[in-house]
């Protein structure tokens, strides 16, 4: 048994992982590839990757918004928690309310958008994903005033660059309906989260988007620490009433 802290957290999530999110050819293609592109290995985890697809299908998801793309690793995973969709990505129904389920993912980056369009694609999931380039705070203005009156989302999941979390969190709320969850990631980053004092412009920002959780009528919401092969972190989860 391995004692530093670390290590006991990547052997339960590889055991896990191995049980309970084994990755097939598309994921770990999707790996490899954003590896290969010389990209940041800071995409979810498997297992944290099967969560967003456990909430899509828990909420019945059919319009899913991501703010952070990186190679579509998670993208993927979301993608196939679709309600109109088999586990693997396929199309299985596509008939429900007579439009197919669709993923919008916002990327700053073009060349990663570009690698998540190819890794999307191997996944057979590119007709359920738009990538769409650009900073998410331009992006989410555009896309709300080309599509007004159109469905909100059901489920968004905000992963892009910490300061902004706060505003993309009353972007979600604007394009959300009762029931859309609202899922953002790397709260707690080591335990900072719980420094009153920091300068920290993601930490600052993180406690905002904890106060606004805390005080919204709108939404009910919790935050949970995580440990596992993406170190010290955690999640926050919020409903919308
Ligand atoms: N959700 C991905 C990881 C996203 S990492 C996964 O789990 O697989 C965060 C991503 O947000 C990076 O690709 C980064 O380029 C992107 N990003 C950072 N700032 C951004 C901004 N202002 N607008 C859009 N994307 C941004
Ligand atoms: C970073 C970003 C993430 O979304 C993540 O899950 C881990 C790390 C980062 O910017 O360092
Ligand atoms: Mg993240």
């Amino acid at each position: 048994m391995t004692t530093d802290p670390q290590s006991l957290w990547n052997a339960v999530d590889g055991y896990f992982c191995e049980r309970l999110a084994q990755r097939d050819a598309a994921l770990e293609a999707a790996l490899a590839a954003t590896a290969a592109a010389g990209m940041p290995a800071i995409q979810v985890s498997a297992n944290q990757g099967k969560l967003l697809m456990l909430a899509a299908r828990a909420v019945g998801a059919r319009r899913i918004l991501e703010i952070g793309t990186l190679g579509g690793y998670s993208t993927i995973w979301l993608a196939r928690g679709l309600a109109d969709r088999a586990i693997d990505g396929r199309l299985v129904s596509g008939q429900g309310f007579g439009r197919e389920g669709r993923v919008v993912t916002l990327e700053a980056n073009a060349e990663y958008a570009a690698v998540a369009r190819a890794n999307i694609e191997r996944a057979g999931l590119a007709e359920a994903v738009e990538v769409r380039v650009g900073e998410a705070l331009r992006t989410l203005a555009l896309l709300a005033a080309e599509t007004p009156g159109l469905h909100p989302f059901d489920l968004v999941f905000i992963d892009a660059d910490k300061p902004n979390t706060p505003e993309y969190f009353k972007w979600a709320l604007r394009m959300s309906r009762p029931g859309t969850l609202i899922i953002a990631d790397n709260i707690v980053r080591d335990g900072a989260v719980a420094d009153a004092a920091s300068g920290d412009a993601s930490v600052v920002a993180t406690r905002a988007f904890v106060e606004m959780l805390a005080s919204e009528p709108r939404v009910i919401a919790t935050a949970l620490q995580t440990v596992g092969s993406k170190g010290y972190d955690g999640f926050a989860v919020a409903l919308v009433l």
